[in-house]
């Protein structure tokens, strides 16, 4: 695993950004696996400045997300579709056919697992996955203990994930409990992974990435599977290491 270690959220999003975006030139139909919360804001931020800047264009880029609350529509604030769109698709010229994320309110919920799966092949696979990482060391949700084989699969939120995540609602118990999310084994298939970390509350999980072996207790460790896994990562998220 590559680290690039930088000093604070603010230049982790633009070294992402800078990254992303020179790929995107390079190869403008690629299809990009993208994550919500927190840590991706700042990179969309450059992303959208870039495009306005220097035209950077998203015309035939596909997307790709990680997860979905299940529960909510597309039109809740809270739901990972709305928050796509505004901080990225509806400032890019994205076509909406392209970018695909988990349907949360589909009435089948595993047949929604197999398709996305499917869809995820049809576009010939992720070229470049973004992940976060939990302060328990999931990556999209997937949990402490998930099966490093699994795939698009409906998880229950571990009480640590809707307890970080209850800041964006009104109070704790409006968290939705349950959310699709793409499995380990879907996000391993990646050609290319960038995990990024922002602030201390993520260093512990950074930390176990290195000082733990591979195990299905620390999600994060499965990256250490892959060939090609950059950690973009600031001083206080790598304050252990
Ligand atoms: C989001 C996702 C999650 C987050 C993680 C960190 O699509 O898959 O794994 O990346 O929960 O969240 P933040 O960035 O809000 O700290």
């Amino acid at each position: 695993m590559n680290i690039i270690r930088v000093a604070n959220y603010e230049e982790m999003s633009i070294e992402a950004g800078k990254l992303i975006a020179e790929k995107v030139r390079a190869n403008p139909s690629m299809t990009l696996g993208l994550a919500t919360g927190s840590t991706p804001q700042g990179f969309y931020q450059y992303l959208v400045k870039d495009h306005i800047t220097n035209g950077t264009t998203y015309k035939n880029i596909k997307s790709i997300n990680l997860d979905e609350y299940i529960g909510l529509p597309a039109s809740d604030p809270n739901s990972y579709h709305y928050f796509m769109q505004k901080n990225l698709f509806d400032h890019v010229d994205i076509s909406s056919k392209n970018t695909h994320i988990p349907n949360g309110a589909a009435t089948d919920l595993d047949e929604e697992c197999v398709r996305y799966e499917n869809l995820i092949k049809e576009v010939g696979g992720i070229d470049l996955q973004i992940l976060g990482i939990g302060q328990n060391s999931h990556i999209g949700f997937n949990e402490p203990g998930t099966s490093f084989h699994s795939r698009t699969h409906v998880v229950a939120l571990a009480k640590n994930t809707l307890e970080a995540n209850a800041r964006f609602f009104a109070k704790l118990e409006d968290v939705p409990t349950h959310a699709l999310t793409m499995g380990i084994a879907s996000i391993l298939d990646s050609k290319e992974i960038f995990l990024l970390a922002s602030g201390t509350a993520k260093a512990k999980a950074v930390a176990q990435l290195f000082t733990e072996g591979i195990s299905e207790d620390f999600p994060a460790s499965a990256l250490k599977q892959h060939q090609k896994v950059t950690i973009i990562a600031d001083e206080d998220a790598l304050k252990y290491i």
